[in-house]
């Protein structure tokens, strides 16, 4: 789970650098679960993605404003529905409430793989445009 592919990757380089990077702090947690390593250690994983998450989405956001991007407030609710979606597990893995199991990765992952690949590339030509111009 979470292998990076070259085809998710969007032509804008600090953006497909970040993607990379929150792909491999799922890729840790996904080998975390696999060595049955603690919950301490997966929860303080889970954390760090989240943590990673929010500047990622937070530089994005930047971006698109800065460039005036039309498709702003729908791409930004996205965003928000996946921090309150995220935050929620950790807290709930923290409360001992819910394990982290491969339901859970599998949401994060497919969300991750859809937002990359639809909403993300979407905002592509509107931020090189604007960069070249
Ligand atoms: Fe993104
Ligand atoms: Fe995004």
């Amino acid at each position: 789970m979470f292998e990076w592919n070259d085809k998710y990757a969007i032509g804008v380089g600090s953006i497909d650098t970040q993607h990379k990077g929150l792909y491999a702090i799922g890729a840790e947690l996904y080998a975390a679960m696999s060595a049955g390593q603690a919950r301490e250690r997966m929860s303080s994983i889970l954390a760090r993605l989240v943590q990673y998450t929010e500047s990622h989405f937070a530089f994005e956001e930047r971006l698109m404003q800065l460039h005036h991007y039309p498709d702003f407030a729908a791409h930004k609710a996205q965003h928000e529905a996946l921090i309150r979606k995220i935050s929620g597990f950790r807290e709930d893995v923290q409360n001992g409430m819910i394990g982290i199991g491969i339901p859970l990765l599998q949401f994060v992952e497919g969300w991750l793989t859809d937002h990359i690949g639809k909403t993300d590339r979407k905002y592509v030509p509107c931020v090189n445009a604007k960069a070249a111009a």
